[in-house]
């Protein structure tokens, strides 16, 4: 799906840096439509698809290394705008005459930005100095003919370029990283201003562009969607109600591994709320028995997604007449940033094990939109703000965080304990600063001693972090106070509990999940 149709488009050339998806992000947060494509699309296919303007994203590597990558040059012809980033303005400098010596010397890091004359139009509006992110080798030395130089720092001597006859544009740092003080600035006037796209790209005219999409997609159709009552497989839901109503049935297998009341609350937003078409399996007896005795962490995964897919499409099977099949796929499942293979589309991404005999088509309506845009449209179709904002949870649930067999009490007392540390943390964290918290029910008895008794419980660890992506990840400096409560109300309030401790292990060495 793509929405270039009606949405002017801003092409994002991926030359293999991390920055593109983040490239991506910034113009739409600019109310701009963004696509990250590869580096060496050529002229006719841009000229074909006609965007708005273009971004030539950073890359890793120095345009003269062997096997580096280049773009079409006919692509800076088109009379189209576009606007180089770091490697972006080396490139233009290559093919368009300019001079790149190589010096070896790199600038890595904030540096200062000083704006040349009056910033020509891109920089126009900047203070005289400000701080900028710079993170690279080489650097033009000469601009190519027709352009003029609009900044420097103390050792890049071109920090940014113009040349507005051609529309090309460029800088040597990366507007697009926080540390840019006026990158967002830098970005929203290049779109608006220099390529004249208007800030269409709004939450309102996503789901009815979306709706518009899915309607002509499935005609009278039936559609299905797996429920799991997380944020992607929500908006799908919502959104798809929005736009074909009852011919939308959703089935959530409910497996008994979820948090407390969260299994009701699927119930209470998506059929009493929506009055959405739902089938509700609940699964809990039909896990535990698969699961008895199952202590290994892979093999409880395992069971648990099979099942689900069983489950699942014994569901499906049973309805008639259903042809699509609704999946909750985002721009970054789509997309694959890489050098050779930059902006590939990932071809193995989320792949359905249809049951022999079984296919439905695949719909995916939030396929180009990242995790904020999705958030933001559940908000805007009224899904509640704990689904909306729901923290990351494993496909398989609380199995993930009771290590060793699982069974209903155990179930049962680590959605006790949990609730009260989602409760606590989330009442003291009101701007959402922590990643991710929970409790987790390890293996092993301790002894304690509660009123005269001698007692031999479960501990709960408590596990919170803080993090951007979760791929790295620091535990939470949650304030003494805080835990004291939680400890304390968990061991008033969980029978069968009589330690708490605080996993302060960041990620490496530790993972997030306790498995
Ligand atoms: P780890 O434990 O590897 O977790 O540091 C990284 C992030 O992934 C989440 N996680 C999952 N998310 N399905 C998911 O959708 C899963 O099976 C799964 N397992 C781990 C975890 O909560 C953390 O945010």
């Amino acid at each position: 799906m793509t929405y270039h149709d009606e949405q002017p488009a801003v092409f994002v050339l991926d030359f293999g840096a991390q920055y593109a998806q983040l490239i991506a992000r910034r113009v739409r947060e600019a109310r701009v439509y963004s696509e990250i494509v590869p580096y060496d699309i050529s002229a006719e296919e841009v000229a074909e698809r006609r965007p708005a303007a273009i971004i030539l994203s950073g890359g890793p590597a120095s345009v003269y290394a062997e096997g580096a990558p280049h773009l079409d040059p006919g692509v800076l012809e088109l009379g189209i705008p576009v606007l180089g980033f770091c490697y972006g303005i080396q490139e233009m400098a290559l093919h368009l005459g300019g001079d790149i010596p190589r010096t070896d010397i790199g600038e890595y890091g904030f540096a200062e930005l000083t704006v040349v004359g009056d910033g020509g139009q891109l920089l126009v509006g900047l203070p005289g100095t400000s701080q900028c992110w710079m993170s690279h080798r080489d650097s033009v030395g000469t601009a190519p003919e027709g352009f003029t130089v609009t900044a420097c720092t103390p050792t890049t001597g071109i920090a940014a370029m113009e040349d507005p006859a051609r529309k090309l544009y460029a800088t040597q740092f990366h507007p697009e990283v926080a540390h840019t003080e006026c990158g967002q600035q830098i970005i929203r006037t290049f779109l608006h201003d220099i390529a004249g796209i208007p800030p269409v790209w709004t939450m309102v005219n996503i789901i009815d562009e979306t709706v518009e999409r899915v309607r002509e997609q499935v005609g009278t159709d039936r559609v299905i969607c797996g429920l799991s009552g997380g944020v992607d497989s929500s908006v799908v839901a919502a959104l798809l109600h929005r736009a074909i109503g009852d011919q939308l049935t959703c089935v959530f297998v409910d497996h008994g591994m979820l948090r407390l009341d969260e299994a009701e609350q699927v119930v209470r937003t998506f059929r009493d709320q929506f009055h959405i078409d739902l089938v509700h399996v609940e699964a809990e007896e039909r896990y535990l028995s698969l699961l008895a005795g199952v202590g290994d962490p892979e093999l409880k995964r395992r069971i648990i997604g099979e099942e689900f897919w069983k489950v699942f499409f014994d569901e499906a099977t049973r309805l008639e007449g259903v042809k699509w099949l609704a999946q909750g796929t985002l721009y970054p499942d789509v997309i694959e940033s890489g050098n050779k293979t930059a902006a590939k589309i990932k071809s193995h991404h989320n792949l359905i094990p249809f049951p022999a005999g079984v296919h439905f088509d695949l719909i995916e309506p939030l396929k180009a939109l990242f995790k904020d845009e999705v958030r933001a449209v559940g908000s805007e179709l009224g899904l509640p703000d704990e689904i909306v904002h729901r923290q990351p949870f494993p496909g398989p649930g609380l199995a993930v965080r009771i290590i060793g067999e699982i069974t209903h009490e155990k179930l049962e007392t680590l959605r006790r304990a949990d609730a009260i540390i989602r409760e606590e943390i989330g009442a003291w964290d009101t701007e959402r600063s922590v990643w991710q918290y929970f409790g987790v029910l390890p293996d092993i008895r301790s002894v304690g001693v509660m009123g005269d008794e001698r007692t031999y419980g479960r501990p709960i660890i408590i596990r919170a972090v803080a993090s951007a992506d979760a791929m790295t990840a620091d535990w939470a400096r949650l304030p003494h106070d805080l835990l004291a409560k939680m400890s304390n109300r968990i061991i008033n309030e969980v029978e069968g509990i009589n330690r708490v401790a605080y996993d302060i292990t960041s990620k490496p060495p530790g993972t997030i999940e306790w498995e």
